[in-house]
């Protein structure tokens, strides 16, 4: 299996290179590099016998489909978009380790149909909106997503026929009805496992998630002749309440708050700021707390405009629950794990991933490894080899289990 760990972080480190800007990993949906991470995965698909498509939502899917099955499949994958400035594993490793682990199916002869799905959206990072592959693949793919526009102003619907794909086409995307479970292997992202010198995991329940953005909007001045008590600075506005925004999550156990995002216009040194946009993302396992934290959030943010005559404009983007994994999957995998000779543990994801909108539609579960030093969407982001070679071993176990649970 060392051979196989090997390849796959190599694939994900080649799969780096392919980014919208030199020296950086920068992949959003449907950006010129996911066609190259198409062609690469496509060719590698079709080199194990694998039949290979992209549907209208932009996943790629591969479908080995031996003779001898009794005609349900196992799905695997994860999303193949990135942060900007990433690390080369987020989601990518899940997609190289899935093929790794058809191979093993092949390998063993096991009478077991695997589909692989490299999902084409999952960070929200282009249009504000995560999951974008994945809801298509559950079946629910609002259309209204459609109308998102990003930075440029290019809307979804114009991206998907701009990347040549139809987008009246997306209820197509939907899975096959014969999938009898998805397992999303994927690098930890924290601290955890390395604390507990611990190589894997499986993932009990995802933590819910709000995302929206606020907007600012005061008035732009010159800098130098406006006193300072007739300013209505949306940025010292913004700021005043992102500081607010933290120490309200500081207060609550378990509960994470970021603003990751801001745009500021007139963004000049000498005016002062008139507009400034800011990105929230809170995220709890207790649907309840967050949602207690983000309305308090929201309130302060009413009262800071309100005393400094900002005027306030929200736009909701998320608010996914708290998901639990299917307890038959999981179960199934920690025998695996077990069987192949590591200690079992299973943890809660504080990260969002595709598992979470793919619970909705099948049984879901996930394989967690190691993130060195806690660190990820960062480009110091790493994977051990013993590790990804202990995923590789939990495949073996997993998918021979898989193969008698559905043949
Ligand atoms: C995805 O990586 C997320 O949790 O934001
Ligand atoms: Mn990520
Ligand atoms: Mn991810």
């Amino acid at each position: 299996m060392r051979d196989r760990a090997l390849r796959a972080i190599a694939e994900c480190k080649r799969i780096a290179a392919m980014s919208e800007e030199p020296g950086r990993i920068v992949r959003r949906f449907l950006t010129p590099p996911m066609r190259q991470v198409h062609a690469l995965l496509r060719g590698r698909m079709e080199a194990m016998g694998m039949s290979a498509e992209v549907d209208a939502a932009g996943n790629l899917r591969g479908l080995w489909q031996p003779r001898n099955t009794g005609g349900k499949r196992l799905v695997l994958g994860s999303h193949i978009d990135t942060v900007p400035d990433a690390g080369a594993f987020d989601g990518v490793l899940g997609v190289a380790l899935a093929l790794e682990w058809v191979e093993v199916a092949q390998e063993l002869g096991l009478p077991l149909s695997i589909e692989v799905i490299a999902f084409s959206e999952e960070e929200g990072v282009r249009f504000g909106v995560p999951f974008l592959g994945s809801r298509a693949v559950a079946g629910h793919f609002d259309s209204a997503l459609l109308l998102l526009k990003d930075a440029e102003g290019i809307s979804v619907e114009d991206a998907i026929r701009d990347f040549g794909l139809d987008p009246s086409r997306i209820g197509e995307a939907a899975l096959h009805p014969d999938a009898a479970g998805f397992v999303e292997i994927h690098i930890e992202q924290g601290p955890v496992l390395e604390a507990e010198d611990l190589r894997i995991a499986t993932v009990s329940a995802i933590a819910g998630q709000t995302r929206l953005s606020l907007a600012f909007k005061g008035h732009a001045n010159h800098a130098g002749t406006t006193p300072m008590r007739l300013r209505r600075d949306a940025l010292a506005a913004a700021a005043e309440w992102i500081t607010a925004v933290e120490s309200l999550a500081e207060r609550s156990d378990g509960m994470v708050a970021t603003v990751g995002k801001v745009r500021v216009e007139p963004n000049a040194g000498n005016v002062v700021p008139g507009f400034v946009q800011v990105s929230l993302d809170v995220r709890h396992s207790d649907d309840a707390a967050r949602a207690a934290g983000v309305e308090e959030m929201l309130a302060r943010a009413a009262g800071i405009a309100e005393r400094r005559g900002i005027g306030l404009d929200r736009r909701d983007q998320l608010d996914q629950l708290a998901v639990p994994m299917d307890e038959r999957l999981t179960a199934l995998l920690g025998s695996a794990i077990e069987a192949a000779g590591f200690p079992l543990k299973t943890m809660a994801s504080g990260a969002g991933h595709d598992a979470m909108v793919m619970a909705g539609k099948v049984p879901t579960a996930m394989l967690f490894l190691r993130s060195p030093g806690g660190i990820s969407h960062h480009p110091a982001e790493t994977v051990l080899e013993e590790d990804v070679e202990a995923a590789l071993h939990v495949g073996r176990e997993f998918l021979r289990r898989m193969a008698s649970d559905v043949g």
